[in-house]
């Protein structure tokens, strides 16, 4: 997979080296390219932002640096098409299964704007022609789009295949398709069976993977209904057994 971001601070994405996703880089399974917006300007002070118009507080960021930005960069990968994220409080939520979507994509550009965002005329122009996608993480504003794309880049590249060493791995996480459809996993344990005079639950050691099984299902709605009670209204009766209903 290939992966662009434009963004106005490069070294906000050094991260993008190191640990899961700098193995797959390394593996040559992701391709990640980081430009800066500001060599995609023409004045002495390489000005990516302007005032408002129609006034109010904060700047927005200039529509030709991202032009010519974005023009380059889809030129350098023509004739694919990608997809564009645009990072932005004001998008549609990020979830599991967007980042599943992303996944399944040869090619994606990130987006991440500062200050105020950037000019609507920009997302209405790439909007016409590629699949331009506004995304949120969370209900919560940064300073900018910079770390919702560490975000996005990790939940996409965890899925890709070979990244992780065990293909099985993500079946269980919370929000992946599955047995556990819709619920938050479980805790989890290691060795020692005792630390601190705390046993790991006797059950985990019985070796009886039916009762294992249940155990972990009970304690994965345990916690989903203490965490996220909205997940359960949501989750579909008919996921659910009779031994849930007692849990
Ligand atoms: N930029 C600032 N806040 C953001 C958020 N919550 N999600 C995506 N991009 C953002």
């Amino acid at each position: 997979m290939r992966l662009d971001v434009v963004t106005i601070f490069p070294e906000y994405l050094e991260p993008l080296d190191v640990s899961l996703v700098g193995k797959a880089r390394a593996a040559g399974l992701l391709d990640v390219r980081v430009h800066d917006l500001r060599r995609f300007t023409h004045d002495r002070h390489h000005t990516v932002d302007d005032t408002p118009y129609g006034g109010g507080p904060g700047m927005v960021m200039k529509p030709e640096p991202w032009g010519e930005a974005l023009d380059t960069v889809l030129a350098s990968g023509a004739p694919a098409k990608p997809v564009i994220v645009v990072p932005t409080p004001s998008g549609r939520p990020f979830t599991q299964d967007l980042a599943q979507r992303l996944a399944g994509e040869e090619w994606l550009i990130f987006t991440p704007a500062r200050y105020e965002g950037i000019d609507r005329r920009v997302i209405e122009e790439y909007g016409a022609r590629f699949d331009v996608r506004e995304v949120s993480i969370g209900d919560y504003v940064l300073a900018g789009g910079e770390a919702p794309v560490l975000v996005m880049v990790e939940a996409v590249a965890r899925l890709l295949p070979g990244v992780l060493g065990n293909a099985d791995s993500h079946r269980d996480d919370s929000f992946a398709p599955g047995a556990m459809a819709g619920l938050l996993e479980g805790p989890v344990y290691t060795k020692p069976p005792e630390w601190r005079g705390r046993a790991v639950p006797e059950v985990l050691i019985s070796g009886h993977h039916g009762r294992i099984a249940r155990w972990r299902r009970d304690e994965a709605l345990r916690r989903t209904s203490d965490n996220r009670p909205d997940l359960i209204e949501r989750c579909d009766p008919a996921s659910l057994d009779k031994h849930d209903r007692a849990a």
